[in-house]
């Protein structure tokens, strides 16, 4: 009965040495221990048909079996989970000194960048930021702004038209009425933004292009306090050296009317490609705010006169940037757009 004993023991040291796997245990477990079928089982049932004196040795020691199949199987499902486990978190294992996968950063388009530039300017002049909507009515973009009817710019040629009513706003001008309607004098405001004009595009012209409107309104403002807020702007922007003409012109809104330029800064005004030959850039309209314009948002224009500006933003950017081509600001290509800085 020992020997038998004996060799089951044996035999299941060598059995649990080839087990790989959890399943295999459980297994192993059935053939010695299941209640059924189990060797070991079977064997403690047979005490019963010994004799008393063999009962008590052999009951004894094939307890003491049973108990360390027991904890061996017990002591070898924890080892194989250990190593389950371990084999899992070498798998899973992550280096984290390996360089991560760079994001891609965007770019700050360049009429953006020019826009900051601008705005940090005006600002520190003592302007603030006002805005207005890109689709307006005949009343802001044209009436208000002395434009009667059967004036060219109001032909169909040069807006976009939504309704008979409404149209893609032609200028930043529009911003100077709904300033001037709901903020009283002392005024000093900027207005950047989109204009509209149905333009055949070409290298200097596109349908849609930025521009930056100014106006100030104020007791005794003249024609020298406009001349001086320009050539200021004009030297913080390009440089102590570069400086201004103005030309009379004609914008109905504004008595007198000016166009203004700045000394070229590729030939520091002595005529190069750039300026075409002639020495100067054409920075924008300006003037003094047309009397009537003022009447008609309740300014009395006895006691208070303005100035105001519209300055061609896309130009400048072409100026600043070199391009040849304003198109290429909104064409959207990458090759282009990725060359400006974050
Ligand atoms: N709005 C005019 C234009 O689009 C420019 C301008 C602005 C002229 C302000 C005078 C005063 O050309």
């Amino acid at each position: 009965m020992i020997a038998r004993l004996e060799s089951l023991k044996k035999q299941f040291f060598q059995e649990i040495a080839q087990v790989r796997e959890p399943g295999e245990l459980s297994s192993l477990r059935d053939r010695y221990l299941g209640r059924k079928s189990g060797a070991i089982t079977a064997l403690i049932r047979e005490l019963g048909t010994l004799p008393a004196a063999e009962r008590r040795e052999f009951g004894q020691g094939a307890n003491e079996l049973k108990q360390l199949i027991e904890s061996r199987l017990d002591e070898a499902r924890e080892q194989l989970e250990r190593q389950t486990e371990s084999a899992r978190l070498a798998a899973e294992r992550l280096d984290v000194t390996l360089p991560g996968i760079p994001a891609r950063m965007g770019h700050r388009h360049p009429i953006t960048l020019l826009l900051d530039r601008l705005q940090t300017i005006f600002v520190s002049m003592g302007y603030s930021l006002e805005d207005g909507p890109e689709i307006e009515t005949n009343f802001f973009n044209f009436d208000a702004l002395n434009i009667p009817e059967g004036h060219p710019a109001r032909d169909q040629q040069d807006t976009f038209y939504i309704s008979i009513e409404l149209a893609l706003r032609t200028q930043t001008s529009t911003v100077q009425i709904r300033t001037m309607q709901r903020r009283k004098p002392p005024l000093r405001i900027i207005a950047p933004g989109k204009v509209f004009r149905r333009d055949t595009p070409d290298p200097t012209h596109n349908p849609m292009f930025f521009q930056l409107e100014g106006l100030a309104v104020d007791r005794h403002l003249a024609m020298s306090h406009l001349k001086g807020t320009i050539q200021t702007f004009v030297n913080r922007m390009f440089g102590p050296k570069v400086v201004t003409r103005f030309r009379p012109s004609y914008f109905p809104f504004v008595e007198p009317g000016g166009e203004v330029d700045f000394s070229c800064i590729s030939c520091d005004g002595q005529g190069c490609r750039v300026c075409k030959g002639s020495g100067w850039i054409e920075l924008g309209g300006c003037g003094m705010v047309h009397p009537h314009v003022l009447e008609v948002v309740g300014i009395d224009p006895n006691q208070f006169s303005g100035f105001a500006f519209g300055l061609g933003v896309d130009r400048m950017a072409a100026l600043m940037y070199g391009l040849d081509d304003i198109r290429l600001l909104y064409e959207n290509d990458l090759r282009f757009l990725s060359q400006f800085p974050l």
